[in-house]
């Protein structure tokens, strides 16, 4: 294995935690950069091999002592969520963009051979078919999809300053995993339904997505470390083969939990978290770059996935950031 030593920024958060422990399983190197706050809420998912370093990376001295002397920097931390983002527009800026930047700069600093940086199919917004494949036009909608293309020029820039500092750029598209916040549709309908509430489904609820299990989504960051055919290059990340409209995802949620609430449709966005116009209304990803480059191939179904969560701990919100 020539890339070993790893270090994941945001290392606490839902893919965070699945990709340190499938690091550590396969004989990586991991350290984990995360706030204090989130660190200690997801210590138990923690596996002990893990090195863990508390900070921010909007503080640059914390990163040139914790970035230096890995071999690829797997850039996760950043700010997220529809109504987090749009409430704190600036905040996901700064955190975004500058903490972006501030790793770009170490890791030419410190000769970092690798940045695997986090984006987001949000980037496509409202596509004009799917599913989407990596050539698409990007027109994000929103400030979170705007801060994640400047991550990714930022990413792109710096590799044509030094192109010993490779990059990949990962889309993924939509993720559930264990801890996740409750401003994410799968853990807020589950949420609500283990408290007797409504879900409240934004809009007809025909809008279709297709959901990963985080597990899934690590392995593909794990095969891009080593992988240098897929360098310098953009991929989606996700799973295309569970399809479902929100409408029979908040069915399929009130299946799998015992409860009184009901499905209620808000279909003027009045109660939501977003605008209408906001919405993104269908989003498939196509995965075939991932496959044929990265042997990738998400595998864990919805259904599975779901019960795992319905077990697991869901967030009430992020920490302070
Ligand atoms: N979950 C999804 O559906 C999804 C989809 C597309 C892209 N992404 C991207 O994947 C990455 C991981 O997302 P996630 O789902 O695990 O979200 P998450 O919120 O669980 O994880 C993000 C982590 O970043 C940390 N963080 C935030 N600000 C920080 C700062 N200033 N310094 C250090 N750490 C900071 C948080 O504490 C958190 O642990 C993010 O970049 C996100 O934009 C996620």
């Amino acid at each position: 294995m020539k890339n070993k030593k790893i270090i994941v920024t945001g290392g606490a958060g839902t893919i965070g935690i699945e990709l340190v422990r499938t690091l550590i399983k396969n004989k990586y190197e991991v350290t984990l950069l995360d706030l204090a706050e989130q660190i200690n809420v997801s210590r138990n998912f923690i596996p002990q091999k893990v090195r863990i370093i508390e900070g921010s990376v909007l503080d640059k001295s914390i990163l040139m002592k914790s970035i230096s002397s890995h071999d690829v920097v797997v850039h996760l931390a950043a700010s997220l969520g529809v109504k987090n983002t749009e409430e704190n527009s600036y905040r996901c800026y700064q955190i975004n963009v500058r903490g972006t930047e501030n790793i770009l700069d170490i890791c030419l600093q410190k000769k970092i051979k690798k940045i695997l940086f986090a984006s987001s199919s949000e980037v496509y917004g409202e596509p004009d078919l799917n599913p989407i494949d990596e050539n698409f036009p990007t027109k994000g909608k929103s400030c979170y999809a705007i801060t994640k293309l400047m991550g990714e020029s930022l990413v792109e820039s710096y590799n044509k300053l030094d192109n010993n500092l490779k990059f990949v750029i990962l889309r993924f598209f939509n993720t559930y995993g264990i801890n996740q916040v409750a401003q994410f549709v799968l853990p807020r309908f589950i949420r609500a339904a283990q408290n007797n509430k409504n879900l409240i489904v934004n809009g007809d609820g025909n809008q279709l997505r297709s959901y990963c299990s985080a597990k899934d989504i690590a392995k593909g960051i794990m095969l891009s470390i080593n992988n240098t055919k897929i360098d310098n290059q953009v991929v989606n990340l996700g799973n295309s083969d569970q399809k479902i409209s929100i409408n029979n995802l908040a069915k399929l949620v009130l299946s799998k939990i015992p409860s009184k609430s009901k499905v209620i449709y808000d279909k003027s966005f009045k109660q939501t978290d977003r605008k209408k116009s906001r919405e993104v209304y269908n989003r498939l990803g196509n995965f075939s770059k991932a496959k044929e480059i990265l042997n990738f191939e998400a595998k864990i179904n919805l259904s599975k996935g779901l019960d795992d969560l319905i077990k697991n701990q869901i967030r009430e919100n992020w920490p302070n950031l």
